[in-house]
């Protein structure tokens, strides 16, 4: 701590997951380019956002993260992200009704294009290619062509974000957002929900409640907060040399910030804490996710919240635990008792997705009901440890994909084969994703019932 950074020191260090450019001059001269590109994102939405994360690990609000596992450029269109934007908002609608929170909306979008791999190559009846890191790297075909790395890709992920964001900017703030049209779609999906008697119950109240408050003029025409959102975007910060291109000094507080996206995360696989993940990470005062799987122990984690949040700032961290619903309850509760120990201040986020990959009917599937499963397991956890379950973290698609078994339609492996679209990991499709949304709303209720509020005393 307290050595020097710059956005370029995490290139003297070891580093994982690194695509083999074949023509250094052309990478280079490409990020040169994007590094005169303007930033995407504003170092003051991104400190609003770490102010809101604060307030989620206090318990006063919820976070739900969400998005694809690997944005594409094939599927760039206005209709994938709007409707998106409108499952992810109806979620939100449910969680901040029936969970009795507010909410802070983060997408996996506008620059969730790089992928980390288990494996560096690919190898199909003998032939072996690079494999596969997501849009902003190769291709998803299994060629030479498609597969050999192209830094010129990182343009059009640059462009392909900056026109998501400017949707979704547009869709968050122009009246598309607003309350009395994600009421609407979320009647629509209760109505054709074959558990549509499980959740009439919160649609009603919330027919009833939107009804009072026009009855008493207020209305997306009278209030801006019926008619816009705050929606910030995040991604894995992988590809270190697209990032650097993109972190910029903020003229008002002469920080560094990320500029490719409101928060970055760093993966399981690209943690280790004297690497360059973690250096490029530590330099810059975006809020920060970290991936936590079954090999992160309790001192690992420590010294990784020493590298990345030496000052204990609220917000700063959020810890994304990603254990699988069978390992929760065994690795979750030492981590928290350490930083408990240690006094540290974290956001606590559940990724029910990627702990709980199967093989099934020859494709990667995610059971709905070890999603489910990992978390309850969550939330039991941190009620048995008197800590915040803060949010969870979703691969998910606004589409009526085929990629997750279960869930109220009962999809079994044999459905996978109709619709299985993902370019990575399998989502949960819209049905699955709000379904999600109304159960954990459930578990925030009775979460937030129990925490006690002393600031509220303090107050009166
Ligand atoms: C991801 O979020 O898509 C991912 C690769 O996760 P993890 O780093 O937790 O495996
Ligand atoms: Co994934």
């Amino acid at each position: 701590m307290g050595e020097r950074w710059t956005p370029k020191t995490w290139r003297d260090l070891p580093i994982q997951q690194v695509p083999a450019y074949p023509d250094a001059a052309a990478l280079e001269a490409v990020e040169a380019q994007i590094a005169s590109f303007p930033p995407l994102v504003f170092a003051g939405e991104a400190r609003k956002l770490k102010a809101a994360l604060a307030r989620v690990a206090a318990g006063e609000a919820f976070l739900l993260q969400g998005g694809d596992c690997a944005e594409s450029f094939d599927e760039h269109s206005a209709d994938n992200i709007r409707d998106f934007f409108r499952v992810f908002l109806q979620m939100a609608m449910v969680l901040t009704f029936a969970g009795g929170s507010p909410v802070v909306k983060v997408g996996r979008i506008a620059g969730q294009f790089a992928k980390p791999r288990s494996s560096p190559s690919e190898t199909i009846e003998g032939v072996s290619l690079p494999s596969y890191r997501g849009d902003i790297v190769n291709g998803l075909d299994f060629s030479a062509e498609a597969r050999t790395p192209d830094p010129r890709r990182q343009l059009k992920a640059y462009r392909q974000s900056a026109a998501t964001l400017n949707l979704l900017r547009a869709f968050a703030t122009g009246g598309y957002a607003n309350l009395e049209n994600a009421h609407r779609w979320m009647l629509g999906f209760v109505k054709d929900s074959p558990q549509s008697s499980r959740y009439q119950d919160v649609a009603s109240r919330m027919s009833d409640a939107l009804d009072f408050m026009r009855a008493i003029g207020i209305n997306p025409e009278t209030h801006q907060e019926v008619r816009t959102t705050d929606f910030y975007t995040s991604h894995e910060a992988l590809l270190l040399g697209y990032e650097e291109a993109l972190t910029r000094v903020d003229s008002t507080s002469g920080d560094w910030y990320a500029t490719s996206g409101h928060m970055l995360w760093i993966g399981d696989r690209t943690r280790q804490p004297d690497h360059a993940h973690v250096e490029y990470a530590r330099g810059i005062r975006n809020p920060i996710g970290l991936k936590c799987g079954p090999s992160m122990d309790a001192d690992g984690l420590i010294r990784l919240i020493d590298r990345l949040n030496p000052g204990d700032e609220a917000g700063r961290l959020s810890l994304i635990c990603r254990f699988g619903a069978d390992k929760v309850g065994d690795h979750l509760p030492g981590l928290i008792r350490a930083v408990a120990r240690e006094g540290r201040t974290v956001t606590w986020v559940c990724d029910p997705m990627h702990g709980n990959t199967i093989a099934a009917g020859g494709y990667k599937t995610r059971p709905f009901d070890r999603v489910m499963q990992e978390i309850e397991g969550f939330f039991g956890v941190h009620r048995a440890e008197g800590t915040i379950a803060g949010g969870i973290h979703l691969e998910m698609t606004g589409k009526d994909v085929t990629e997750c078994t279960g869930g109220a339609r009962a999809l079994t492996a044999d459905d996978l084969s109709d619709r299985y679209h993902t370019y990575c990991d399998p989502r949960l499709n819209a049905e699955q994703a709000l379904e999600v949304a109304f159960r954990t709303a459930e578990l925030v209720k009775r979460e937030r019932a129990e925490i006690e509020r002393p600031h509220l005393d303090a107050a009166e």
